[in-house]
């Protein structure tokens, strides 16, 4: 593919939101000895790719400008690298890109086999888009409640906030899988479709009864995967067995010292900062899921490539129910 060009979305500097993206062409990325190129089909919008544009993880990420972000895409093998060896062109696959180099809203990107796993023909690329950072943080957070999915798991209660959010729905689908019974909180439009998705008891995160996360059965939680922020540990800790623990994947500074201080001190009640690390075996796991029909993607809306500052300010809204997936070349 060398000196060929492909059409491409990206920034140049820190902030200015949907409206600092361009559109480009670009040169058709090498990968190298150990990378595969892929020829993409879909893209999923995540949070961690706006909080990149808008410079939380300054200086480290972007590693530099211009920047085409996005890393959770899907697509098919074109070209391997010499050392690649688990991979041949015309591999439908689905990968998590490196987060520092982005590269998602592209025809064309790179990615490493180590977070690259196979897709399917039952799995879409669409489908498939969601599964690598949302899907993938939910299964994390659920490994770490302890949850199985061979019938061998305890039977916990657990509580999903804002399950109608990528993450979230996933959690709840794959906390049904793992046996456990599911309170959740989202907003009323969605409740519906969060029970439709096997949760046990929903609650609307704007009512009362909802903010106080009390489950309408009574039971007490043992464990919550938090999925959204602005909620202090003072509103889970009663709502907790006695062992139960908090899974946050938006944590603030003070989480961070909670969650140490409560090591220190051997207390019961935890709570864990969760920072999610893709790996291929887990992707995996999920495709495998999906091609089963036990896992699906909910995908909030969808748009070409020519569309991905719109998609990009839909994210950035934070109201989306699921996914959203940018559709790419043959993919549209
Ligand atoms: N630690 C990690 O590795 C990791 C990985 C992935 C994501 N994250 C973070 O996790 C968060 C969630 O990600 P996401 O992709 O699921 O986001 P998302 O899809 O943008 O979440 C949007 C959903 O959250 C709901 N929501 C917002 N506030 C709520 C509340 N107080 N209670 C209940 N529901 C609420 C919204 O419902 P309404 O429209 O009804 O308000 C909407 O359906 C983001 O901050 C993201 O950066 C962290």
């Amino acid at each position: 593919m060398a000196g060929k060009t492909m059409q491409a979305v990206q920034y140049g500097s820190y902030g200015g939101g949907a409206t600092a993206l361009k559109h480009v062409e670009v040169l058709v990325p090498s990968p190298k000895k150990d990378e595969l190129l892929l020829k993409l089909e879909a893209a999923s919008v995540n949070p961690i790719d706006w909080k990149i544009q808008k410079g939380i993880l300054r200086p480290i990420m972007p590693s530099k400008f211009p920047f085409i972000p996005v890393t959770a895409v899907a697509g098919e093998v074109v070209e391997l690298g010499s050392d690649v060896k688990n991979f041949k062109p015309g591999d439908k696959v689905v990968s998590m890109l490196e987060i520092k180099k982005g590269g998602g809203l592209a025809e064309y990107a790179v990615s490493s086999p180590n977070t690259t796993a196979q897709r399917p023909p039952e799995v879409s690329a669409a489908d498939a888009a969601g599964l690598p950072i949302a899907a993938s943080t939910a299964l994390q957070a659920l490994t770490n409640c302890g949850a199985k999915y061979d019938g061998s798991g305890n039977p916990f209660n657990i509580l999903i906030t804002a399950a109608s959010g990528g993450v979230g729905h996933y959690a709840v689908q794959l906390a049904k899988l793992a046996n456990f019974h599911v309170t959740a909180t989202c907003g009323a439009r969605n409740i519906d479709i969060v029970k439709s998705l096997g949760a046990d008891e929903v609650l609307d995160y704007k009512t009362p009864e909802g903010a106080s996360l009390k489950s309408p059965s009574g039971k007490k939680y043992d464990a919550v995967i938090h999925c959204t922020v602005g909620i202090e540990w003072s509103k889970f800790e009663p709502n907790l067995s006695e062992r139960g623990m908090v899974i946050d994947i938006t944590p603030s500074p003070g989480t961070i010292l909670s969650s140490f201080l409560k090591k220190i001190t051997f207390a019961k009640k935890k709570i864990v900062p969760l920072l999610n690390v893709i790996k291929e075996e887990d992707l995996r796991f999920l495709v495998g899921l999906m091609k089963e029909g036990k896992l699906k993607t909910l995908v909030d809306s969808s748009f070409p490539l020519s569309r991905a500052e719109e998609a990009w300010a839909k994210s950035m809204d934070g109201h989306a129910t699921g996914k959203i997936i940018i559709q790419i070349g043959d993919g549209l």
